[in-house]
């Protein structure tokens, strides 16, 4: 038992750092990959006082609370069946694929759903004894989604927020899980759910009418004990003004040029970054790149694709399959288009800090973000802050949460190849002055919306929830 509590506790399942093994056997920390991490960090920053609960990956590492560049963080160590039935299964290979408009089919293991319950409730249990009286815990995404009613019962006196990064699904396919009713019954206990869309929002709240039974209204849920759950959407966004300043840098536009005399200063640079996972759309993109130069739109002289692929749940099935098929298919449209010293496609299977996907960012000519389902997409907006030209065009799937605020983008369904050719063509061709038009609204857009204004106003809309939204169906005793 800790006795330092903290007015502001944030439950993730991973921590903002990874214990890695390097090649040497000397242990390290690395950032974390996706989206999740780089919109809470900043928030954390700019709170201080604050704590984040979560795993640093690895099995069975028992280590003490540290801080790192001024952050608390709190490990959660996981056995090896955690990893397997909470973290691999039911969380990556039932809810991901399930919540993706099952791209991948999701599969059901009781086994897993058990594992997923044991870590919910050792999360909670680790929140319920950090958080101070009447403080503010903010859980966070699909990992967890058990936590918030298992935190009220331990800790009715706190703020519980909840936020989702991925998309939440419509009933027809929610329905499938075989633990639905526990889900919702789980997210519940939060007083305010987030979501990216205001369609997910409202898929959540059918759910719990149609499947929970309770009365709603609008973004409102009201529980028989009383209390009142609000669930609306915060499209998350990112530190605008950060990536901007990190563009502008001297440092950052030496190493752009660098890149792009390093790739043969061809006339066009595409430009894909992505965790290599199956709803990110790599291998139809590099497909349709790949016809237009068959086709002799360009050669390898005018255009290059470079493409990287973080490293991501490598353990899981779905994802070596995934990255056997993507390296074979760019083995063979190097084989066939590339030159000596002038691959059509540079791929790199690797993370990169922040400020060599600043250079990349501003390298790129041409940005291609083609998620088959995606719950918003950060990377399409470091894009656009990094163009501080507001030169640079982004192509961009209907599917990813982004599109909804980035609409000058080329957009295309992810599905139709023949669409995503003529998109990637048209952005390869178009003038200047229409990719300049296209690229200042987009940076309006970003500049507007940044992670601060996201976290500010769930964490007000959190403190508003009960206060200003009474429940007019008060306690019943049945
Ligand atoms: O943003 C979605 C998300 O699944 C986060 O919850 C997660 O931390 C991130 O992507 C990266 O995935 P993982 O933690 O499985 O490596």
């Amino acid at each position: 038992m800790t006795d330092v509590r903290h007015d502001l506790v944030i439950v993730a399942n991973r921590l903002p750092v990874d214990r890695v093994t390097l090649p040497s056997g000397r242990q390290a920390w690395r950032k974390s990959p996706g989206g999740l991490v780089a919109a809470i960090e900043p928030v954390m920053r700019t709170h201080g006082g604050g704590v984040w609960i979560g795993w640093p990956g690895g099995a069975g590492q028992k280590l003490k609370p540290f801080e790192d560049e001024g952050l608390s963080l709190v490990p959660m160590s996981m056995s090896q069946d955690e990893i397997e039935g909470h973290y691999e299964g039911f969380s990556n290979a039932t809810i991901w694929p399930l919540y993706h408009d099952v791209v991948a089919k999701p599969a059901f293991h009781r086994e897993w759903w058990d594992e997923y319950v044991n870590v919910n409730r050792r999360f909670a249990a680790k929140a319920a004894e950090l958080a101070a009286k009447n403080g503010t815990v903010w859980v966070h995404d699909y990992q967890l989604q058990l936590v918030p009613q298992m935190l009220r019962d331990l800790r009715p006196d706190l703020r519980i927020g909840f936020y989702l990064h991925i998309p939440f699904p419509p009933a027809e396919l929610f329905q499938q899980l075989p633990w639905r009713r526990q889900i919702l019954e789980g997210l519940l206990g939060a007083d305010l759910i987030g979501f990216q869309l205001p369609e997910a929002a409202a898929n959540f709240v059918r759910l719990v009418r149609q499947r929970v039974g309770h009365k709603t209204h609008r973004d409102l849920v009201y529980l028989p004990d009383g209390r009142t759950v609000r669930a609306a959407a915060f499209p998350i966004s990112i530190d605008s003004a950060g990536f901007e300043e990190l563009a502008r840098s001297p440092e950052v536009v030496e190493r752009a040029k660098a890149l792009r005399e390093a790739l043969g200063n061809p006339r066009r640079i595409f430009l894909g970054i992505d965790r290599l996972d199956y709803t990110k759309g790599i291998y139809a993109r590099l497909r349709a790149f790949s016809e237009l130069m068959h086709e002799g739109h360009f050669d390898v002289e005018d255009a290059v694709f470079v493409q990287v692929a973080v490293p991501s749940r490598e353990q899981v099935e779905e994802y070596r399959i995934l990255r056997d098929d993507i390296e074979r298919l760019v083995g063979r449209i190097n084989g066939d288009l590339g030159r000596i010293g002038r691959p059509a496609i540079s791929y790199l299977h690797t993370s990169y800090p922040r400020e060599e996907m600043a250079a990349l960012y501003r390298a790129a000519d041409i940005m291609v973000v083609t998620p088959y389902r995606d719950g918003m997409n950060l990377v399409c907006k470091e894009y656009v802050a990094c163009r501080v030209e507001d030169d640079g065009a982004l192509v961009l799937s209907e599917f990813a949460g982004a599109a909804e605020e980035l609409k000058q983008a080329w957009l295309v369904n992810p599905y139709d190849i023949n669409g995503m050719k003529s998109a990637l063509l048209e952005a390869y061709q178009a003038d200047q002055k229409e990719v300049g038009r296209r690229m200042r609204a987009m940076r309006r857009t970003i500049r507007q919306h940044d992670v601060k204004a996201w976290a500010a106003s769930f964490m007000t809309q959190l403190e508003d929830v009960g206060v200003h939204t009474k429940n007019p169906h008060p306690a019943t005793k049945s």
